[in-house]
């Protein structure tokens, strides 16, 4: 039984796919995945994929681990609401690559199933950053630039709460309409990915040294340089809304915006979830 954790973007998405930095962090909740051999390989229960995804999957995994994976049948569990921006096509990627050589003995490197895992992240995504089966390969908090991960770490620990708004319309659309945009307005919107590009080296400066509200209040001019690019909603701004009204510290999207998910840096995680249940949406803290 392999696990690979979900992530949260503290800082940087989309800007990510043009070459500036992110900061990401693995989470407590995981996808899990069982391999065995069997004689019904595939996929035993039903995946939420596009069509034919699983046949193409399995394809890919075959040609990077050999034709014994055809033997194989997998069992998907996920803690990691799908379509959200919690990394579940990352965290599904890198788990059925951990399953595959667990089975068979093996092992490799976090770069090495990060590796593999980008060859199943494209299937999904079309051409990702590769920032969010990094982090969740590699685990923890790293700061992600060009395929350069390093761990990063805080001298205190960070309190997030995530709010779940509806699933996003898709990590591969959201990229795709970002891309229109910077095509058509390529000076305006090179202006909001280098503003992103200098928060996101602040924050790893307010991270590093423990300074926890200039974390938050960099994840809040992070959250409005999203709304420049056109990535969040309505509800994802009432929901960055009810966190600020509500002592939180910062609020921002995270992952691909259109839907998905809120993150909140609180000083009480358990009465913000509750404050976010009271308001309709399902919601869960850590720390980090
Ligand atoms: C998605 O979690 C992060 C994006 O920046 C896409 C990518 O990096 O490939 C929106």
């Amino acid at each position: 039984m392999a696990r690979a954790h979900g992530k949260i973007i503290l800082a940087g998405e989309h800007a990510v796919v043009y070459g500036y930095p992110a900061i990401a962090s693995t989470i407590p909740q995981s996808v899990i995945v069982d391999a065995c051999e069997s004689e019904n390989p595939g996929f035993n229960i039903p995946l939420p994929l596009g069509e034919g995804q699983g046949e193409v999957i399995l394809h890919r995994l075959e040609q990077m681990l050999g034709p014994r994976v055809a033997r194989l049948q997998f069992t998907v569990k996920s803690e990691v609401p799908g379509g959200c921006g919690l990394g579940s096509s990352a965290a599904l990627s890198v788990g059925l690559i951990r399953a595959i050589l667990e089975r068979f003995g093996e092992t490799r490197t976090a770069p090495q199933v990060a590796d593999m895992a980008l060859q199943l992240e494209k299937i999904f995504h079309g051409n990702p950053s590769g920032v969010d089966h990094t982090a969740i390969a590699k685990e923890g908090m790293i700061w992600f630039q060009k395929g350069i991960a390093e761990r990063i770490a805080c001298p205190v620990k960070l309190s997030i709460v995530v709010a779940v708004s509806r699933p996003h319309g898709g990590t591969l659309q959201a990229v795709e309409a970002v891309r229109k945009r910077y095509d058509a307005e390529t000076a305006a919107i090179s202006c909001i990915f280098d503003a992103i590009g200098t928060l996101t080296h602040e924050m790893r400066s307010a991270i590093e040294c423990g300074d926890v509200p200039a974390v938050g209040q960099l994840m809040n001019l992070n959250h409005d340089l999203l709304c420049q690019l056109g990535v969040s909603t309505s509800e994802l701004n009432h929901l960055c809304e009810i966190a600020n009204s509500n002592g939180a510290l910062g609020a921002k999207l995270t992952g691909a915006g259109g839907g998905g998910c809120v993150i909140a840096l609180s000083h009480h995680d358990n009465q913000l979830v509750k404050i976010f249940n009271d308001h309709g949406y399902s919601a869960f803290g850590f720390e980090i």
